[in-house]
């Protein structure tokens, strides 16, 4: 059984004075849940103090982006085993919006997954199609480009520590979620690329989580879809509420 894993993307928001709030918060209304993997992603300033806060909870803490070298002149950058040291397990790869706006690219994201396993985070990489490839009939080519790309020279063992986000960039912020046999279609579909790639028994046991206005309204039906097994949250992230109650509606699969 893969476990159910929904991660919060805070992206470029909250001061460490409002990160350690809305953690707390988090905190509190969660403690109870056994079943969800919880993880939140604060930015790189905010990760230090959210650390103590999360400290021996049931949540995770992870990063929104690493370089691939662990040091060296790279102004404004930040490595794995700095954020290693401050209690991050997770680190999201290759967001949407990091290879729209900063250049990232499938051979970018594979190095940094290759630092990520090196120093034992496990990374989310994410992979999605946007509008005009959805619209041009090319969803399948881009998501096989991502996933094929950004994992290449992977062993299976490797590949059994990652987890995959399934983002389509024309439902990130939007409000337009794809439906549940939109997702569900494309999470099969990346579930048999994995199959190609790393065997059937690897492909199996990865997580494979949909983002995209993901809410408390809407999880439960994309939950219950035989290849969605978790979600990585944006806006609703931001929120104790939307984001608690996100969680609680996978916990026993919104039972
Ligand atoms: P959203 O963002 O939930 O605000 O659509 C998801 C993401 O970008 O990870």
């Amino acid at each position: 059984m893969r476990k159910v894993i929904i991660a919060g993307n805070w992206k470029m928001n909250k001061t460490t004075t409002e990160a350690i709030e809305l953690a707390n918060g988090l905190k509190r209304e969660l403690y109870k849940i056994d079943d969800i993997g919880i993880v939140i992603c604060p930015p790189f300033t905010a990760i230090d103090e959210v650390a103590e806060v999360v400290y021996e909870s049931n949540i995770g803490l992870g990063a929104q982006n690493i370089h691939w070298e662990d040091a060296g002149a790279f102004t404004g950058e930040v490595s794995a085993p700095m954020i290693k040291e401050l209690g991050c397990v997770y680190v999201i790869l290759g967001h949407s919006e990091r290879r729209q706006y900063f250049h990232e690219t499938n051979e970018t994201v594979d190095k940094k997954l290759k630092s990520a396993l090196k120093h034992g985070l496990t990374p989310i990489v994410c992979v999605g199609e946007s509008l005009e490839e959805r619209e041009g009939g090319r969803t399948f080519d881009v998501i096989r480009d991502h996933v094929t790309n950004s994992l290449e020279g992977l062993t299976p063992e490797d590949a059994k520590k990652i987890i995959i986000a399934y983002e389509p960039v024309w439902a990130i912020g939007t409000g337009k979620t794809a439906t549940p046999e939109q997702a569900q279609e494309v999470h099969a579909f990346i579930r048999g690329l994995l199959t190609e790639l790393f065997g059937r028994e690897t492909a199996e046991e990865i997580t494979i989580q949909y983002g995209g206005s993901v809410k408390p309204g809407n999880i439960v039906e994309l939950i219950n879809q035989k290849d969605i097994d978790g979600a990585l949250v944006g806006g609703a992230s931001l929120d104790v509420k939307s984001f608690s109650e996100i969680v609680k509606n996978c916990s026993r699969k919104g039972a």
